[in-house]
């Protein structure tokens, strides 16, 4: 019953915005690496219980979560509750919990133990029996890197990849770190599944802001004016952080800004708002179409990176009234450290919609606020007219807030009675983020559905790979510097004068 309700509005949903596709929601197991970690505590366990809640999961569901730990059912089951009460944007209800971790078995395992494997598929196969589920199989990754090759090669090797449902793998970021590895990486889960069979990972493209984009234009056709490409000055994404790099410095040391927020996030950000804005396109298009953007991207070479990019690293600070170490003081960060945790750049798309646009992008952390958006700058009719102040340089702005409010934005010059003179003025929309679906309910539910509008496609990935690529050789020969900025500012000076060059500011 549930699930059909659930697929009736899901149909509709689709035909009110004239997506073709349909997608069934069918019993499956959810098979998760990584089970006792951070991922499934904080963000994958209640997401399964926000969608649980909302009559969003299949009727025969089978989860079996995987760690190295020798957890019992009932022990694995205490802790999706602890992380549940700890971290679900909705309070637990006695009715119903019983129900949902019914759901929810363990299995210890170990990625390179040929055994464990075995044990696995007894797991499933036997659950798959009790409960009736046709051999339909997620598995999700959320584990280190250096896993994501093992697991997947011995799942084919086991044969747990092949079943008489359908089969897929959902796989978190990082995917590879450079061209190469990324490359490398995909060639071997393609020997176990098929590019339509895997999901990869990127958050940013649940937050419902983003996938908003899809029908904005469509469903306010006023904005779709508004946005004509020829009265658009720059478009700038930015991805501020607070936090510092925590407890991660074996990973981050390593990646720096570039490819923990750039390769993926920033850069999915872009294609997004380059494809959606001008008009609506159907989901169907979307990966094509990031396609193209993302081919489009004007490349930076080596040598000239340092026209076009800023790198930087935190010193020593106060974030929100607490005094923070600098980088090189974190725990973990190796000595004189030269990974950047600043990065900021200057894009051009050469394709005939956004041609001579810029588009800034720029991302930090121990920044003076957390805050993701997308700004739209337009172009500012000088004027003789002396009721503006600071002679009319005001332009108008449509602001995309992602995060940490969703929300939209229309900064105008309105006339001021008293003093008779234009003051800017904002139109705001913000959503209430209590009751709006996290980004992970959204893949989740999608990837349970089969719907990988939403999800980094190879072509995707190794596109920003090799646009990134030479970006990662200047760093590494040194031909970029980097700018030091202290926590809770905006960045380094050269980030501002990096859009001063062309007479803009970051707003
Ligand atoms: C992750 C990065 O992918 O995104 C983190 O690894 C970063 O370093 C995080 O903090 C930011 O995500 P959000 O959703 O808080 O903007």
């Amino acid at each position: 019953m549930e699930n059909d309700s659930l697929l009736d509005e899901f149909n509709v949903k689709n035909s009110q915005t004239d997506v073709q596709e349909k997608w069934i929601m069918e019993d499956l197991t959810f098979v998760l690496f990584g089970a006792t970690g951070d991922l499934a505590k904080r963000k994958l366990f209640p997401a399964l219980y926000n969608l649980f809640l909302e009559g969003k999961i299949p009727a025969a569901f089978s989860v079996i979560g995987l760690g190295r730990r020798e957890w019992s059912n009932e022990f694995f089951q205490s802790k999706v509750e602890e992380s549940l009460r700890a971290y679900s944007r909705r309070d637990v209800q006695p009715a119903g919990l019983k129900e949902f971790l019914a759901h929810f078995q363990f299995c210890a395992f170990d990625a390179t133990d040929k055994n464990s494997y075995r044990l696995l598929h007894e797991l499933i196969e036997n659950r798959e029996t009790e409960l009736g589920i046709p051999g339909n199989r997620l598995f999700y990754l959320s584990v280190a890197p250096q896993l994501v090759e093992v697991i997947t090669s011995n799942l084919n090797k086991n044969g747990i990849n092949r079943t008489k449902g359908w089969r897929r793998l959902v796989v978190e970021k990082p995917f590879g770190s450079d061209l190469k590895s990324a490359q490398q990486l995909n060639k071997k889960l393609s020997e176990a599944f098929n590019e339509v069979e895997i999901y990869r990972i990127d958050h940013y493209l649940g937050k419902p802001m983003v996938q908003n984009l899809e029908s904005l234009v469509y469903a306010n056709p006023a904005l779709g004016s508004l946005l004509d490409l020829k009265q658009i000055a720059n478009v700038q994404i930015t991805a501020s952080e607070t936090v510092g790099v925590e407890t991660r410095a074996a990973y981050y040391d390593q990646a720096g800004a570039i490819r923990d927020m750039v390769q993926n996030h920033l850069l999915q950000l872009v294609m997004m708002t380059a494809l959606h804005l001008p008009e609506k396109i159907t989901a169907r298009e979307v990966g094509l179409k990031k396609i193209e953007v993302i081919e489009s991207l004007r490349p930076i070479s080596k040598e000239d990176a340092y026209r076009d990019v800023v790198r930087g690293q935190y010193e020593s600070g106060v974030v929100l009234n607490t005094r923070v170490d600098g980088y090189q003081e974190e725990p973990g960060v190796e000595a004189g450290s030269n990974i950047d945790t600043y990065f900021a750049a200057r894009l051009y798309i050469d394709n005939p919609l956004w041609s001579g646009i810029p588009f800034y992008i720029r991302t930090g952390k121990r920044l003076n606020k957390k805050s993701t958006r997308i700004v739209i700058e337009f172009k500012n009719k000088k004027t003789e007219i002396d009721v503006l102040p600071d002679e009319g340089t005001i332009p108008n702005l449509l602001i995309l807030n992602i995060n940490p409010n969703e929300g939209i934005s229309l900064r105008l010059n309105i006339k001021d009675p008293s003093s008779n003179r234009f003051e800017p003025a904002c139109i705001n929309f913000t959503t209430d983020s209590d009751d709006q679906s996290e980004a992970y309910e959204l893949l989740l539910f999608d990837a349970m559905l089969g719907n990988a509008t939403f999800f980094a496609h190879w072509e995707e990935v190794e596109l920003s790979w090799k646009w990134i690529q030479p970006l990662l050789e200047a760093f590494e020969a040194d031909m970029l510097p980097l700018h030091p900025y202290t926590a809770g500012s905006t960045g380094p000076e050269a980030a501002d004068q990096l859009l001063q060059s062309d007479q803009f500011n970051w707003w």
